[in-house]
């Protein structure tokens, strides 16, 4: 019924295997297929309600009133789906412990696909629930799912969905997050990957490579394969930042802390802690691990940064309704 007040849950994710270029920029077909996993610990609650007595949609994130261009864009989608005319209340809240920094578009879209779409009086599957999410932003296409999730590239706006790999998820796998930064990026993701696709002389070995390090990564993990997983998701995400280097003009989103992280977990390694890193738009680094090396890795972290700087997460669930 239109007026009902309609609340999701949706978790963020972090890609093993990086989405970075579109081939449809409008619809957000992108040009490599990707694979992450869900975190628990990073979610987004959003509610959405239409009504009558609205002049336009009236946005609240984190309980400050906003305008969001890109928010009532994806709300026309909706709309225009379902002949709707009324504009809606949106209410979202971001739940990322204390000092921020890993707000994501992909647990804002999904939320927002499946509150919105819901409001609106659509019962969508969850194939076609993640085909809205990526109408947002591509990333959310796999937030709809929980554990291991991948996303189809396609061709086109049927063809170009989510889908779970694993959920729950078998593999001891954990990510620990390290907030270097909170500010919002100086290079969107968005303008970013627009530069790497059109500049990057690398572009198209990117693609070779990456279609090969998503059919490893899925390999292992049907194989219960922690050490080929991990190594792979960190070569993808220094081949996804070889692009940013590559490009014309360059950019970067490694910053020094981030080096720091990188060299510390390569330090673990060598003695023996068994860990990787993975980074996106920003210069926050992760770091996969396995339960019996958290305490190991978070003890050395703490040497140069707060506790407060430091994340742990294992797998989270798919999108809910609260
Ligand atoms: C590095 O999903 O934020 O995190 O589709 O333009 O909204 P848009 O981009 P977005 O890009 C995510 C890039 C990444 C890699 C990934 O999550 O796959």
């Amino acid at each position: 019924m239109l007026g009902e007040k309609i609340t999701a849950r949706a978790h963020t994710n972090i890609a093993l295997v990086k989405y970075w270029g579109k081939e449809n920029e409008q619809l957000i077909i992108p040009a490599n297929s990707s694979l992450s996993l869900t975190l628990d610990e990073f979610y987004t609650d959003t509610s959405v309600q239409f009504a009558e007595s609205l002049n336009s949609d009236e946005i609240t994130l984190n309980g400050n009133s906003v305008t969001d261009d890109k928010i009532t864009k994806f709300m026309d989608i909706i709309r225009k789906k379902t002949n709707i005319n009324t504009f809606a209340r949106i209410e979202s809240t971001n739940h990322v412990p204390t000092s921020a920094g890993l707000a994501s578009s992909a647990s804002a879209y999904a939320a927002l696909a499946a509150a919105g779409s819901k409001a609106a009086g659509l019962n969508l599957s969850e194939k076609d629930l993640s085909r809205l999410a990526r109408r947002g932003s591509g990333s959310a296409t796999r937030s709809i799912f929980g554990g291991f999730a991948a996303w189809n590239k396609g061709t086109d706006d049927e063809s170009s969905y989510g889908y779970s790999i694993e959920d729950p998820v078998k593999m001891d796998i954990n990510m620990i997050a390290i907030i270097l930064d909170n500010q919002p990026k100086k290079i969107s993701s968005r303008k970013g990957m627009k530069i790497s696709i059109e500049t990057s002389p690398y572009y198209q070995s990117w693609i070779q490579q990456t279609t090969a390090d998503f059919q490893t990564i899925k390999d292992a993990i049907k194989e219960n394969d922690f050490t080929t997983l991990g190594k792979t998701a960190e070569l993808n995400a220094m081949r996804m930042h070889s692009l940013t280097l590559s490009s014309n003009p360059s950019y970067l989103y490694i910053n020094a802390d981030s080096l720091e992280v990188i060299n510390m977990v390569k330090e673990l390694r060598e003695n023996g802690v068994e860990c990787y890193y993975t980074m996106d738009a920003g210069p926050n680094v992760k770091i996969i691990c396995q339960n019996d090396k958290i305490s190991e890795i978070t003890d050395k972290l703490s040497d140069k940064f707060s506790s407060n700087q430091i994340k742990v997460s294992g797998p989270g669930e798919g999108i809910k309704y609260l």
